[in-house]
């Protein structure tokens, strides 16, 4: 038997009460173990997409189907409370979910270890780099030991070198923790350098028009993106990306 997805989505179409068309005809899988990433024009539904994904949104038509016991969710902005501490605001989730004092410490520990944070634990968010906000946003969501982990254009604000160190930080933990990723960024060079497939998307109303399995075992080298190979998927992403603006 196969493993059930952790996500999926059936003909899912969104419309906002606005009569605004956001979705149509969305066909997605996202299996156990597999890392995909939407990439897709501005405006085209990609983080409608993730709003019904996490369930902070009912599509209109069709059906979603989602995990969502231990469900990570990352924004472009790391949405941190500025008058919590990083320990606090890594602990936010766990004690939305309930989970009991001394379990929760130890989770918020090995979390803020696996980012690379310890020694910033009483800082502020004010005090800390963009970077670091970010890192204090995953690893919020990793206390959860999150199994689908969903990413809104997590690292588009930042500087690139940040951005890569970043990208191979999720990787990591991708590989350690063993989540269903799904992942949406503008970049191709990101979506190929993380994902074992990527998606394109339409212009509004969003669809998927075309699907790339990618090739490259984990775990990826940073030198990676600049192999021939690489080179040549990404730009056949970005040629059917261009088209899709058409
Ligand atoms: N709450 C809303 N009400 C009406 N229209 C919306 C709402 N949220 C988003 N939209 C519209 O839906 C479309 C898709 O938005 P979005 O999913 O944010 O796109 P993306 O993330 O790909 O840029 C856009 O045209 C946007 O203006
Ligand atoms: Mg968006």
């Amino acid at each position: 038997m196969q493993h059930p997805p952790a996500l999926a989505f059936d003909r899912v179409g969104m419309t906002y009460p606005d009569g605004t068309e956001a979705l149509s005809d969305v066909n997605l899988t996202v299996a156990p173990g597999e890392f995909v990433t939407v990439v897709g024009p501005s405006g085209c539904g990609k983080s409608t997409l993730l709003r019904l994904a996490s369930g902070l949104l009912d599509q209109s038509t069709g059906s979603v189907e989602v995990d969502r016991d231990r469900l990570g969710y990352v924004f472009q902005d790391a949405t941190l409370l500025p008058w919590r501490t990083v320990r606090k605001n890594v602990e936010l989730l766990a004690e939305l979910h309930e989970i009991p004092a001394d379990e929760r410490a130890r989770l918020v520990e090995e979390a803020i270890a696996l980012v690379d944070l310890v020694g910033f634990e009483d800082h502020h968010p004010n005090r800390l780099s963009g970077g670091m906000r970010m890192r204090v946003s995953l690893a919020r969501s990793l206390t959860l030991h999150p199994t689908v982990w969903l990413f809104d254009e997590p690292f588009g604000a930042l500087d690139e070198i940040t951005r890569e160190r970043l990208n191979g930080e999720v990787l990591d933990l991708f590989t350690s923790q063993g989540f269903a990723g799904l992942f949406i960024t503008h970049s191709v060079q990101e979506a190929v350098f993380m994902s074992t497939r990527v998606l394109v998307m339409s212009a509004r109303p969003g669809r998927i028009i075309e699907e790339f399995e990618v090739p490259f075992e984990y775990p990826r080298a940073k030198a990676l993106r600049f192999s021939p190979e690489f080179g040549a998927l990404a730009g056949e992403i970005s040629r059917r990306l261009e088209d899709s603006h058409a």
